[in-house]
């Protein structure tokens, strides 16, 4: 794990549930000064007093510059996270926050469609708060279980009509071919949630019209097979170092290894925490940022398809 030096010690200035698996927490400067901005879609890298890092989306309002607002689930089977934050983290307690950072940014569009599952609905929720601040045509889509699964449920109702409810209890699955299908072209769809979902909208895509966009944050990997890994070369351009990358270690474990200060949270290639720019030679891109063919890498979990590779750190 790195240091803190690139990181804010900021305090718990409210925790609260909105439902019973989801806390709202609340985070402020301790001297009430102003925190870097930020944009819907974007999210901070928390550590937490294990050390451990965990990524969350920003779900408050982006004009307010006092304080973050995350979402956080518990999950029965918590890598730490989720478990210490709803046990044991409490008003005033103090945790290390990386500036925030925008993998999923809202992009221009005649007409926008929300589609959340569960805790995905976070960074939506601050879509929906800036789009209907612009005036923009958007909907909102939240599946749930039933209605006591409904995190932000008083600020969702005061969209009124825009925002839709599916509680699957009582409505059984939604039919997500049939309301991609039906989208008016070049609608851009945003959506977050479980695996599940992710992997169901992607095998999708086909059912979108013309024009349409599907923009996706993932919380896991997507699941795809690659070939059995194979050791490298990595040149460390600006540390004027050479690393061998052996076929069991990951590139980032690497350079670390050679004693490297390579940034990286998620180690999973969903945060986006470890991008690399590619100075020579070929990834091969295992990350779910959809960085194929670009000039940068996320070494956590990407390779080289060749012997050697040159990166900038
Ligand atoms: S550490 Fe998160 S993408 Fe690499």
């Amino acid at each position: 794990m790195r240091d803190r030096s690139d990181m804010m010690p900021l305090v718990v200035s409210d925790i609260r549930h909105q439902t019973p698996a989801i806390v709202s927490v609340h985070l402020a400067h301790p001297d009430g000064e102003d925190l870097p901005v930020w944009e819907p879609g974007a999210h901070v890298d928390l550590q937490l007093i294990t050390r451990q890092e965990r990524q969350y989306s920003l779900c408050g309002d982006p004009a307010d510059p006092t304080s973050y607002r995350i979402g956080v689930l518990r999950e029965p089977l918590s890598r730490g996270g989720s478990h210490y934050i709803h046990s044991h983290l409490r008003t005033g307690r103090r945790v290390w926050v990386r500036p925030p950072r925008n993998l999923f940014p809202l992009e221009t569009a005649p007409a926008y469609v929300l589609l959340a599952a569960g805790i995905g609905i976070t960074p939506l929720l601050a879509m929906a708060r800036r789009l209907e601040a612009t005036g923009a045509d958007w909907r909102l889509v939240y599946l749930t279980r039933d209605a006591g699964d409904v995190a932000f449920a008083d600020e969702l109702a005061a969209y009124g009509d825009r925002v839709r409810l599916h509680l699957s209890r009582t409505a059984g699955r939604l039919d997500l071919r049939a309301a991609l299908a039906s989208l008016p072209a070049g609608t851009a769809v945003y959506a977050c949630g479980p695996q599940p979902f992710a992997d169901a909208l992607d095998d999708l895509r086909d059912a979108l019209p013309t024009g349409a966009e599907l923009h996706m944050e993932r919380f896991a990997p997507a699941p795809r097979v690659f070939g059995s890994n194979q050791p490298f070369t990595v040149v460390a351009e600006r540390s004027q170092v050479e690393v061998a990358v052996p076929a069991e270690w990951s590139m980032l474990q690497a350079l670390r290894g050679a004693g490297i200060d390579a940034p990286g949270s998620c180690l999973r290639g969903v945060c986006g925490s470890c991008v690399l720019r590619v100075t020579a030679g070929s990834p091969e891109h295992r990350d779910s940022l959809g960085t194929t063919g670009e000039a940068r890498m996320h070494p956590c979990v990407s390779r080289s398809i060749g012997p050697r590779l040159s990166v900038d750190i």
